[in-house]
């Protein structure tokens, strides 16, 4: 912590396109501190501070991302690499006993979200997962309404997300599945994380769908998690339909929308909820910026020892479930979830 701000000491592990988010983010924060970039391309670490208009002369500023790791200053990490370098680079980073806040999806494999957690452990760092969605005010007021009992009993989730791939985006699709590429991992682990946050446990079952492209990407992706006892929660996501970034809620006396989910800082929040007794409510709420809230509960959890509210076992879990899903798609069958 830097003594004079009370502030957490900051890195960020490359100049990704999502850096261009975060990088702002950290300077906004009011309990972060940027300290250092690294990038393996040279000069691209200056071109995204100069991008976001943030000045070098207290930045460290490195060609290669080990030489961040080695610098005593940065206390944690923000990690943006591509999907299939996360596990490996969160793995260095809490070896050197660095505070790691990954981007999604932590790990490819569940075994590598275990290995990350005995590291965490025994070098004593925290670690989360990015889903920065769900530190957006917006689900805890959905999650007001819920509690009311306005709906009641949350029988069916469902969580779709979807747009175009714009052509300046197609390196997402560019890469198999094995290596981090596809929507799955891209969208469709958000879409399935959405799911998990109001069932609260693993699904028994998972059936999907796929559709795949000559890289070994998939683009477009359906499926049903069956939690038991009538409960399901159905899941949408794909590169080739029209903007959708929205959660469903159907419960045993209404249901409730909640329409603009992953979504950017500036985008306004709505949630819709009916019941039969007559009540219909659309709400409005602030945008919020999730990204630079996620900052802040982080480096919060941080500098006062709490355990973060996404859980090393939330993104095993999630990691399961997604690995799962696609292993139905693969083989075309039902794929039952040990909860060993
Ligand atoms: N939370 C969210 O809202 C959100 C949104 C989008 C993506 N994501 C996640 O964030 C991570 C990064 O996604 P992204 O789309 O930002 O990745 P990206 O731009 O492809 O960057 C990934 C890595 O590739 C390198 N790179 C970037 N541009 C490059 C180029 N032109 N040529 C060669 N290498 C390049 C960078 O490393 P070097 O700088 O070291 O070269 C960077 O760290 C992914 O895990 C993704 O799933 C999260």
């Amino acid at each position: 912590m830097n003594e004079q701000t009370n502030k957490l000491r900051w890195g960020i592990l490359g100049a990704a396109r999502m850096t261009e988010v975060m990088l702002p983010a950290i300077v906004e924060a009011s309990n972060a501190q940027l300290v250092a970039v690294a990038s393996r391309r040279p000069g691209a670490a200056t071109g995204v501070l100069k991008k976001c208009g943030v000045g070098q002369s207290s930045i460290n500023i490195y060609d290669n991302p080990d030489q961040l790791l080695d610098d005593p200053e940065v206390e944690a990490v923000y990690l943006p690499m591509a999907n299939e370098e996360h596990a490996e680079w969160a793995l260095r980073a809490i070896e050197h006993k660095k505070h790691v806040l990954c981007e999604k999806p932590m790990a490819l494999k569940v075994a590598d979200i275990d290995a990350i957690e005995a590291a965490a452990k025994q070098h004593g760092v925290t670690v989360m997962e990015g889903f920065m969605y769900r530190l957006h005010p917006q689900h805890a007021r959905a999650w007001e309404i819920i509690n009311s009992g306005a709906i009641g009993e949350i029988r069916t989730v469902r969580s779709c997300f979807s747009f175009l791939m714009a052509p300046a985006r197609t390196y997402r699709i560019s890469r198999n599945i094995e290596q981090g590429g596809g929507a799955m991992w891209d969208i469709g682990c958000y879409a399935i994380h959405t799911c998990r946050m109001f069932f609260q446990e693993l699904p028994t079952t998972v059936i999907a769908s796929y559709k795949t492209i000559d890289s070994g990407a998939d683009v477009s992706n359906i499926g049903v998690l069956d939690y038991g006892d009538g409960r399901y929660a159905q899941f949408d996501f794909s590169f080739e339909r029209a903007r959708r970034a929205e959660y469903e809620l159907i419960g045993t006396k209404g249901g409730l929308k909640c329409h603009n989910v992953w979504s950017k800082a500036s985008d306004t929040p709505i949630i819709s909820w009916w019941n039969e007794a007559g009540e219909q409510q659309e709400e409005q709420l602030p945008p919020a910026n999730h990204f630079r809230l996620e900052i802040e509960h982080f480096t919060d959890c941080v500098l006062n020892n709490h355990p973060p509210s996404l859980s090393l076992e939330d993104a095993r879990q999630n990691c399961q479930t997604v690995v799962a899903a696609l292993q139905s798609a693969q083989q075309g069958q039902s794929i039952k979830i040990s909860t060993s």
